[in-house]
């Protein structure tokens, strides 16, 4: 959610700065904006929309010598995404970028207004800049008045403010929100990310909540927390797809292979990560997370209790946070979640960690907050995902929980060799299934053009595939703007089926291996009443109007991988089909750093 970059140093800044962002811009695209400071002269460019239209407006400007530059891709949460509300904001002699929500600036703002401070801005960010202005001009001394400022602000920010009374410094600033300093020979960067730095800078310092300073040339190496960046950036290119998106779908074979190995022998399943948990002590677990991640969450809670019959509970982060939640004694607390910034998900684990409970956390990003809050980590290896729409981060993390539940049963003395090698081998199978069929892309492709219209789409299925409708349903909304539910297939006739006529749209999820003969009763009573189903199942089914041909398989969970992929499919060409931008939809965001 929004994008921050920062350099000092010699190179042209104009491209570093934008080069930076572009890195960013899947985390917030809504406008953009970069200021420039060399030789005493403070430049500043925004543009409404993605960075090509920033990179438009300042085509001509160059920017040689020493200097320094901050720059910032939005996602907007207070005010519209003009170019005036676009970031960086600024006073009379100095400008700030700002990631997060400033709780307090409304009663900032009455008080610099009654000051004499002109606003222009509907945005909270606005205000830390005038605040910092009004301070200089009381005291003089530049890192003082930043820290008083930093000092008056309530909420969550990662800020950087570049100023003309002190042309060689970036002044910072970390609460809540996610901020990197990196350093070459003669070069600082600074980025929301560690993207932007692959491949300019091999150290970085990923500064804690409550970091307030000055960065120049001069002081890196003051800094706590060093630590080597790694190098790892070829995951995030499109390698020949014309999307993101299509990329991420096509590689999950790939990536849950990955996630398996070292984690998944021929009879048993080794979770080295587990080590710093009390394991004989879990009698109950809570999953949390928030979007696509919850609904991992839920498939997860079904393998728990079904393989390693333990009690688990779901919570979606922004509701569990401020519902006074109660965990028994002898609870795992888990948090899932891709970036690992997602600030509902970071602040309930703070919450439960204060409680003293053990925390788990399965994220994709190692050293992101939430990786560094939890006591111990299971990283799912997907590579940087970029589609906001999250396809192999949700696959991956259904294949770690899936160890999950395999190795807690081991550990419990209830998983016989023989029924941990039968999962094993319906891991791989699933895996193998995930491998786009091109036959099954391509009719697909085909069969969404008769999906663009109606009053709106129900995924359905039962037990663990009602998560899977869910997301189904999740996936297609957020790329096609379309109306869609998922609901579990048995609920339809208390309420929902009073929508069923020809235009509403009915994706139902008929495994063979649990449950055919229910959801197939399900399907029939709104194919009776002239829903359009479209069957995702392995044999005909002779109520569909159209049919998702999957394999015939072994096991529920085999099937459930293979139908994740079909529905990643669906939404993606239906998106396209609407002239869509799949990897980039509008209103949202990568990685939602607010609450
Ligand atoms: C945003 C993204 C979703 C994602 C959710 C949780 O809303 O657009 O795709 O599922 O955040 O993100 P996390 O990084 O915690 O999994």
């Amino acid at each position: 959610m929004c994008g921050i970059v920062g350099y000092i140093g010699n190179s042209e800044k104009k491209s570093m700065l934008l080069n930076g962002l572009k890195e960013l811009e899947y985390r917030g695209y809504d406008s953009a904006g970069i200021s420039i400071l060399s030789e005493g002269n403070l430049q500043t460019f925004k543009a409404v929309g993605k960075i090509s239209n920033l990179e438009r407006k300042c085509h001509n400007f160059t920017s040689e010598g020493f200097g320094l530059g901050i720059g910032h891709t939005r996602w907007a949460t207070h005010g519209k995404p003009t170019e005036v509300n676009a970031h960086p904001h600024f006073g009379t002699f100095s400008n700030i970028v700002h990631n997060g929500i400033i709780e307090n600036y409304q009663s900032l703002k009455e008080s610099l207004q009654k000051e004499g401070k002109h606003f222009i801005s509907q945005t909270d960010t606005e205000v830390i800049v005038h605040l910092f202005e009004s301070y200089v001009e009381k005291s003089q001394n530049i890192l003082e008045a930043f820290t008083k400022t930093i000092h008056n602000l309530k909420g969550a920010y990662a800020i950087l403010l570049i100023t003309q009374k002190s042309a060689d410094t970036i002044y910072y600033a970390k609460n809540g929100s996610p901020l990197i300093i990196g350093k070459n020979n003669n070069e600082i960067f600074f980025a929301s990310s560690d993207a932007p730095l692959i491949g300019l800078v091999t150290e970085v310092s990923y500064l804690q909540d409550g970091a307030i300073g000055a960065m120049n040339l001069q002081n890196f190496k003051n800094l706590e927390n060093i630590q080597p960046l790694l190098q790892d950036k070829l995951t995030a290119q499109k390698d020949g797809f014309a999307f993101f998106m299509e990329k991420e779908i096509y590689e999950q074979h790939r990536v849950l292979l990955e996630t398996m190995i070292g984690r998944v022998q021929e009879d048993c399943f080794i979770l080295e990560e587990l080590r710093a948990i009390d394991l004989q002590s879990i009698s109950s677990i809570t999953l949390c997370a928030c979007g696509t991640s919850y609904h991992s969450a839920l498939t997860g809670s079904y393998l728990l209790e079904k393989i390693a019959k333990i009690k688990t509970k779901v919570e979606i982060a922004s509701e569990f946070r401020y519902k006074e939640p109660i965990l028994n004694s002898g609870e795992l607390f888990v948090v899932i979640s891709q970036s690992g910034e997602t600030a509902d998900t970071l602040e309930a684990l703070k919450l439960i960690k204060r409680q003293g409970f053990q925390t788990l956390s399965i994220c994709n990003v190692d050293n992101s907050s939430i990786v560094r809050e939890s006591h111990t980590t299971i990283l799912t290896r997907a590579g940087i995902e970029k589609g906001v729409a999250s396809t192999k981060a949700f696959s991956t993390q259904v294949m770690v929980l899936w160890i999950l539940a395999g190795f807690l049963a081991q550990i419990k003395g209830i998983l016989p060799k023989t029924e941990a090698q039968k999962i094993i081998q319906s891991m791989f199978k699933a895996t193998h299934l995930t491998k786009v069929n091109i036959k099954m892309h391509e009719h697909i492709k085909r069969l969404t053009k008769r999906y663009l219209h109606g009053h709106g789409f129900f995924f359905i299925g039962r037990d663990i595939f009602y998560p899977l409708a869910l997301e189904g349903a999740l996936k297609l909304k957020e790329i096609s703007y379309l109306h869609a539910e998922g609901y579990p297939s048995g609920e339809m006739k208390h309420g929902p089926i009073a929508l069923a006529d020809t235009r509403l749209f009915c994706v139902a999820l008929m495994p063979q291996n649990l449950l055919y003969e229910k959801i197939k009763s399900n399907v029939e009573e709104l194919s009776a009443r002239d829903a359009t189903i479209c069957a995702v199942t392995s044999e005909y089914y002779e109520g569909s109007d159209d049919w998702i041909k999957t394999s015939q398989a072994q096991t529920y969970m085999e099937e459930f991988f293979e139908m994740m992929v079909a529905l990643q499919l669906f939404a993606l060409e239906v998106s396209l089909r609407l002239g869509n931008d799949v990897d980039m939809p509008r209103n949202l965001a990568k990685s939602v750093t607010v609450e």
